[in-house]
């Protein structure tokens, strides 16, 4: 059993977090609130760049910014030097893409439900490569059909498997666990886009053996806009992929004709990167696993069925989330209604949401015949009073207009 949140807990994590005095959010799969202990680190960091120059502040916080590394090995129970920090998730999630040595004809496996800038990226390398994007069946109740998962795997030998555990359109959760064990019998390289479930719930990268795992700051962890990381596992490492635009922190140019790539994770790494957000995105990542991960999940499940409860309660409201497991990201239509006119009057009442459009996710979406959704994921910091003022402000817009 997790520790449940005491209020006074809650009253404390909300007094550091100064948007709570200003807004009712919800949006962490969008970008969350970040506290005040990030805020702090970013801030010092640009203060002391701004006093004694760029190199010479990162020169004197060169201690805190390694213990980044440690922060990220220790939120996925892994090893600092398994860790790369990125400008985002999309740019973890291309670096490993980038490494994989693929011919014409490889096939790429993915799902329905991977994150919208994967599937671009894997037409993309259709047009130049010629790799072949294929996808796994989904089972009837949403995520994955585990038995096609596993046929396909044996039959196709794809080069790559690509899930994205937590899609950003949709309150679905992956069965990675399950996924893991199924893959690690073949020698397909399998990345893990774990952007919306870091800081949501807990990541063990030893039970997902998946190869790379990318992440990102700014929403479930609380950190900072602009900042990502990568998990590159041992075998990735030893298999000696790289980025394929290795810059001079991934490699030393040792002759006219040679490089030697780093033997660590920084390999994927480039030269220049904002250290002030690299401070913050530790802060952020020791500030969650303080609260301790599993804690976190079991409030967030909480108040996502909260919200799904009242929501339900709409008639006029049709709730697209599926799948065994659900999470913070409670996705909704209204027809008759635009989501941009519902979104901007939340927000004039101080409520942030967000809309979510087919062009986001156009197998799902065009699977359950929406155009659009409205996206509401609450975090741990959210109180039920404020799901309560932004159910009444819902019912308000609604019943306002019939
Ligand atoms: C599932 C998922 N993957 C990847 C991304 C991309 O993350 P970033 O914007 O940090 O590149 C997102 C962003 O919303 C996401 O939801």
């Amino acid at each position: 059993m997790t520790e449940e949140f005491s209020i006074n807990e809650i009253a404390r994590l909300r007094d550091d977090t100064p948007g709570c005095s200003h807004v009712v959010h919800l949006n962490s799969a969008g970008a969350s609130l970040m506290p005040q202990p990030v805020i702090n680190a970013i801030q010092e960091h640009i203060k002391l760049e701004g006093n004694v120059g760029g190199y010479e502040a990162a020169a004197l916080m060169e201690k805190q910014q390694s213990g980044f590394y440690d922060a990220a090995g220790r939120l996925l129970n892994t090893k600092a030097q398994n860790i790369a920090y990125t400008a985002n998730a999309t740019d973890a999630y291309t670096r490993a893409l980038s490494s994989v040595l693929f011919k014409t004809g490889d096939i790429i496996l993915t799902t329905d439900d991977d994150y919208v800038s994967n599937q671009i990226n894997f037409l993309s390398m259709a047009k130049r490569f010629g790799t072949v994007t294929k996808r796994v069946k989904n089972a009837p109740g949403g995520g994955i059909d585990l038995d096609d998962l596993d046929k396909q795997l044996k039959e196709l030998h794809p080069k790559l498997l690509s899930i994205t555990h937590i899609p950003t359109n949709s309150g679905l959760v992956q069965p990675v666990e399950e996924i893991g064990a199924i893959v690690k019998k073949y020698d397909t390289l399998y990345l893990l886009d774990a952007c919306q479930s870091a800081g949501q719930k807990p990541l063990d990268v030893e039970q997902l053996n998946c190869d790379f795992l990318s992440a990102t700051a700014r929403k479930f962890l609380r950190g900072p806009r602009g900042a990502g990381f990568l998990y590159v596992s041992d075998n990735a490492l030893d298999l000696g992929l790289e980025p394929l635009f290795i810059d001079m922190r991934g490699a030393d140019w040792v002759e006219k004709d040679k490089y030697l790539p780093r033997k660590d994770a920084t390999r994927f790494e480039d030269w220049e990167s904002a250290c002030a957000l690299l401070l913050g995105t530790k802060a952020a990542i020791e500030y969650s696993l303080n609260i301790g991960i599993d804690r976190i999940w079991a409030r967030i499940k909480y108040l996502a069925d909260y919200t799904r409860q009242k929501l339900q309660e709409i008639d006029e409201l049709r709730l697209l989330d599926e799948g065994q497991e659900l999470c913070s990201i409670i996705t909704f239509t209204i027809p008759g209604f635009e989501a941009e006119a519902i979104k901007d009057k939340l927000a004039s009442k101080k409520i942030n949401v967000v809309t979510s459009y087919r062009i986001f996710a156009i197998i799902d979406y065009d699977k359950k015949g929406v155009q659009w959704a409205i996206r509401v994921s609450p975090h741990y910091f959210n109180l039920e009073s404020e799901i309560d003022f932004f159910i009444e402000q819902l019912k308000l817009i609604i019943h306002k207009k019939r």
